[in-house]
């Protein structure tokens, strides 16, 4: 095609723009790499063009997910390179002490809360072992959740909640987090009177639906979110205070915005990017976000999207058949 860079000289390719990409539905499907994929960063990499992986996923360390995609893709992929949706978190550290984390199986996201620098982190499991069977009769705690449960001091306020990853116990959570947002101060087993005194609240991500290897989309974080609002609401007869982080969410293409230009400064570049270009599946938080922060998007067909032309609601700039064809297509196609 005109577009292919097999034949295109380096001194052609632009050097002042970098790429964020969408790790689910667009490097892999179900754990295994989309071999455009592979094909895509290693270009990347042969020829110095920064690039992200911009993912709403999570639930592990940016160290731990960077060796498991590196194993997956066949690329070398560096810690710095993974903004998850809970990366931004980390900012968070000198305003929050005492925070429950939710979501994730075993201790991966407290591990995870922990090297990100917070203080005291209590876990759902921890406070269920604490408080007892009637906390929330529902969820049954294996031998391996009880060796995995730490002790805290459960009379101390918590001052935040962060889910990081979609809940695994999702009943004990939503019960949880009902809990903190109608307690007193953040107390646990409290009821405050306004029910509008709970700890500050947030959600990695707001992703409805999300693709595997499974026919049809899966119900993602942005469920638990919806169920908590409306929840909360039910009880309260008030909206929730709570923060989405993650695609479509400017704080995400913020962050991600400054590692590239960090990128860009360690290769002793002088001005800051001229353009960063988004390939994602999901027109709802990729290509939106893309959209509204200034990004260039770019929709593939390789998983949420399925539809013939581009997105109705929230239409990329273009659409491709593969994270490959998309790159291909950016280097051609700089502002
Ligand atoms: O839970 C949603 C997550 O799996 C989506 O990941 O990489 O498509 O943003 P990603
Ligand atoms: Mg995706």
């Amino acid at each position: 095609s005109i577009f292919s860079i097999r034949n295109f000289s380096k001194a052609a390719l632009p050097n002042d723009v970098a790429f964020a990409f969408d790790i689910d539905g667009v490097l892999i499907r179900g754990g295994r790499a989309i071999k455009e994929g592979t094909r895509a960063l290693q270009f990347l990499k042969d020829n110095k063009i920064p690039f992200i992986l911009l993912t709403n996923g999570g639930g592990v360390h940016e160290s731990v997910r960077a060796k498991l995609l590196s194993t997956t893709m066949q690329v070398d992929l560096k810690e710095k390179q993974f903004c998850q949706s809970h990366t931004p978190f980390r900012t968070l550290t000198n305003k929050y002490k005492n925070v429950l984390v939710m979501g994730g199986f075993g201790n991966k996201v407290r591990e995870t809360a922990e090297a990100y620098g917070f203080e005291k982190v209590i876990t759902d499991v921890d406070v269920l072992a604490k408080r007892g069977i009637p906390f929330w009769p529902f969820t049954y705690l294996t031998e391996k959740d009880l060796v995995s449960a730490q002790d805290f001091d459960d009379t101390r306020p918590i001052d935040a909640v962060f889910t990081y990853v979609d809940p695994v116990n999702f009943g004990l959570d939503l019960q949880l987090l009902m809990e903190l947002a109608c307690s007193k101060n953040g107390v646990l087993g409290t009821q405050s009177p306004t029910m509008t005194e709970g700890p500050d609240i947030y959600f990695s991500n707001a992703d409805l639906i999300w693709p595997n290897e499974y026919n049809v989309p899966r119900l993602g974080q942005g469920a638990f979110g919806i169920c908590c609002e409306n929840v909360y609401r039910a009880l309260s007869g008030k909206a929730l205070k709570c923060t989405y982080y993650g695609k479509p969410h400017s704080v995400t293409y913020k962050y991600a915005t400054n590692v590239l230009n960090d990128f860009r400064r360690e290769m002793n570049a002088t001005t800051p990017l001229r353009e960063i270009f988004m390939v994602g599946d999901n027109p709802a938080s990729d290509i939106r976000g893309a959209n509204s922060f200034g990004w260039t998007s770019i929709l593939v067909r390789t998983g949420v999207f399925q539809g013939k032309e581009n997105s109705e609601q929230y239409p990329a700039k273009h659409v491709s058949a593969n994270v490959w064809e998309a790159v291909q297509w950016a280097l051609t196609h700089t502002h």
